[in-house]
């Protein structure tokens, strides 16, 4: 199958053209100067008008949690349906994170990860393994698993007795990357002094949604950020920031960066569009909605307007979702007496890049930068460039129309994720995903899913490519 897209406005990393693509069977064949000599030479089996529209990599997002166990229940989208949200959307791969619990075995996890996705996704998929137990076996492990093509782990500084490892685990698990080339992707909260936080909130009774937050002070984002950052260079290692959500934190990896450091971060659209006190703080128990880890931060700070700069910056490298989705009912209702058993966790793979585009409209990105942040940096971040990320010859064709001119209100009624509501309920955008093609192959046009489960492909994954 040929697939010419004539007449559109290409857009990546670097600017925006006028070009037309070929697409041949899974790969790009062609991006041409429209109306050039080679046009002549072009067959196709399609041509798609693109008069009008952005022509654009898949988005990458490289945090998304199917299916994950947390609180007592599971992360409310499947493989299966968390990716077809996705691909309305606009995003054409995601890199989830397999779990190792505390207790199991790195492997035998990572295999129950690749049970779960294998045959069930609409787009291609990668996975970081989260290290939930660091030890000489699970060291061990990571080298294997490094040649396999999971080339980042997750540690977390927050969740004691779940997912947390100590300062002394954290710090032998990046000199271990600093030797086999794996990327420690880190949740840096100080997850010890917020519990003792939340239980002097409980002790006093309240346990509305909103402490959540309030028991999650930005500070101890910006203690824990700093601390990473000290132990990735005493360890020679470098350290990415998942979920970046505070002026402190930012304001640490921007200093790391200014003295040359190896330290990376991203951000979330939670982070950059929600607050604390208009969404996590609505009346009743609708806040639970809201209740994610990093909590959404005041407003009555800029840490939102710094998120922006940072993605201007490049202190912020990229944007993810850290979409892990619970319904209200059954799942964030556990927690109706006491926010301590809220599962964490807000959906948002489908809205990603149009939300990011939102902030280009708003004048806070520009077009090239709503590329970089949303498809290429991510492949470059996590070993998948120029496979994906990037409409050039001999790439994936995993292809966006998005349409500049269109406009959307996001509603519950009309996302495809599995959620019974939506955290950007009635945000008015403009702009929308138009068509998707992943691996050559159409799978959205409109309001049409056209793909298949288990089209999607697991992706082995190289080495991060800002490193030597
Ligand atoms: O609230 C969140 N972020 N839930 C998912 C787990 C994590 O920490 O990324
Ligand atoms: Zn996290
Ligand atoms: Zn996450």
């Amino acid at each position: 199958m040929r697939t010419f897209i004539k007449g559109g406005t290409l857009v990546s990393a670097t600017g925006a053209q006028p070009a037309d693509v070929l697409i041949d069977g899974e790969r790009i064949a062609a991006v041409v100067e429209p109306g050039s000599a080679a046009l002549g030479e072009i067959t196709a089996d399609e041509v798609v008008d693109a008069a009008g529209k952005y022509v654009v990599p898949g988005g990458i997002d490289a945090h998304t949690h199917m299916e994950l166990p947390f609180g007592g229940t599971f992360a409310s989208d499947t493989f299966s349906t968390g990716t077809v949200a996705a691909a309305f959307g606009g995003t054409t791969t995601i890199i989830d994170f397999a779990v190792q619990t505390t207790g199991a075995q790195v492997r035998a996890s990572l295999d129950s990860w690749f049970a779960k996705a294998e045959g069930q996704c609409a787009i291609d998929y990668a996975f970081h393994m989260i290290l939930g137990g660091v030890d000489d076996a699970a060291l061990k492990e990571m080298d294997s698993l490094v040649d396999e093509g999971i080339t980042s782990f997750k540690l977390f500084m927050a969740y004691p007795g779940v997912f947390y490892s100590d300062d002394g685990q954290i710090l032998r698990a990046m000199q271990r990357a600093a030797t086999n080339g794996a990327l420690i992707t880190m949740h840096a909260e100080n997850g010890i002094a917020i519990d003792a936080l939340a239980q002097q909130a409980a002790e006093r009774g309240e346990t509305a949604p909103i402490n959540h937050g309030l028991t999650r002070p930005s500070r101890l984002e910006g203690e824990a950020t700093s601390r990473a950052i000290q132990l990735a260079l005493v360890a020679g290692s470098p350290v990415y920031f998942v979920h970046l959500s505070a002026s402190e934190a930012l304001a640490a990896v921007s200093a790391a960066r200014h003295e040359g450091a190896n330290v990376f971060a991203e951000t979330c659209p939670q982070y950059l569009y929600l607050t604390l006190e208009d969404h996590l703080g609505a009346p009743g128990f609708a806040g639970a909605g809201y209740v994610c880890s990093p909590p959404l931060r005041t407003k009555h700070a800029s840490h939102a307007a710094d998120l922006w700069r940072g993605l201007r910056t490049n202190d912020l490298a990229m944007v993810a979702t850290d979409h892990c989705p619970f319904c209200m009912k059954d799942q964030k209702e556990l927690g109706l007496e006491d926010f301590r058993a809220i599962p964490n966790g807000i959906g948002g793979v489908e809205h990603r890049m149009d939300l990011i585009h939102q902030g280009v409209v708003e004048g806070q990105l520009s077009l090239a930068r709503w590329v970089e942040t949303c498809a290429t940096t991510p492949a470059r971040m996590f070993g998948l460039y120029p496979r994906k990320g990037v409409i050039a010859p001999g790439s994936d064709a995993d292809v966006v129309l998005y349409d500049p001119a269109a406009r959307q209100t996001i509603s519950v009624q009309t996302h495809h994720m599995n959620m019974d509501y939506s955290a950007y309920e009635g945000f008015e955008l403009a702009g929308r995903v138009d068509t998707v093609w992943s691996r050559g192959r159409k799978i959205i046009q409109g309001e049409a899913y056209l793909g298949a489960q288990g089209h999607g492909q697991y992706l082995k994954r190289g080495l991060c490519q800002y490193l030597r």
